[in-house]
């Protein structure tokens, strides 16, 4: 079975996107086109509706269904309580409520690959909940935003996250989390 990893750029006070959800701070960055910082090679990537709307307008997918194919070649797994569209023949399938109940379906629908969690911060903390998530990767830029869409919204104490790798690329600081759950069955 593969991991399921957190992995997103960050601003280095902890935000993903800004107030107004744009990520032009993220990417005048020098360095932001870096292909060390490419997402992780996953068989599914799971997001909530935000990013996901996000992503749908930003490369227009909606009207030009081949970017997404060309952008988007993994299974992608938006999380949503609405109807939202999809490109047509595009792999996005939706589901709601509790993660925890979610991961059997994904890790069948992932194989023996990874499972991306894109984001955001509050999806990706229902999967430390759900004590799912394996592993979270922050590219941090040289940036604060002072508010936006948070990295993170809960707690996760020094005995769950272990640092396991830093890295420089270009002008991002690209640090590897492993996480364990001491109370997990
Ligand atoms: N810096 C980066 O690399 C990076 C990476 C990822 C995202 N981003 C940006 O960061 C921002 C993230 O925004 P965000 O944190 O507000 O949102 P988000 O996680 O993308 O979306 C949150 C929404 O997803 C739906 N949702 C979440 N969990 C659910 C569940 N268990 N069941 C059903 N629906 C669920 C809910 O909306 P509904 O039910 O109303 O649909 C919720 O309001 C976006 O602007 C995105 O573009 C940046």
């Amino acid at each position: 079975m593969g991991r399921i990893i957190y992995e997103t750029a960050t601003s280095f006070d902890g935000y993903l996107a800004d107030e107004q959800h744009s990520l032009d701070w993220l990417f005048v960055v020098p360095g932001g086109d870096n292909p060390d910082l490419a997402p992780p090679r996953a068989a599914v990537q799971v997001m909530g509706s935000t990013t996901y709307e996000w992503v749908l307008d930003e490369l227009g997918a909606l009207e030009n269904m081949n970017v997404w194919h060309e952008t988007m070649p993994s299974t992608t797994v938006v999380f949503t309580t609405r109807q939202l569209p999809a490109p047509d023949d595009a792999d996005v399938k939706f589901m709601s409520g509790d993660v925890a109940d979610a991961v059997p379906e994904l890790q069948r629908l992932a194989g023996e690959g990874n499972i991306w969690v894109v984001g955001g911060g509050g999806l990706a903390s229902q999967f430390i909940a759900a004590q799912a998530l394996d592993e979270m990767v922050f590219s941090v830029a040289p940036v604060a935003l002072g508010a936006g869409a948070p990295l993170l919204s809960q707690r996760i104490e020094s005995d769950q996250a272990t640092l396991i790798s830093v890295e420089q690329v270009g002008q991002f600081a690209r640090l590897t989390y492993r996480l364990s759950y001491p109370n997990k069955d």
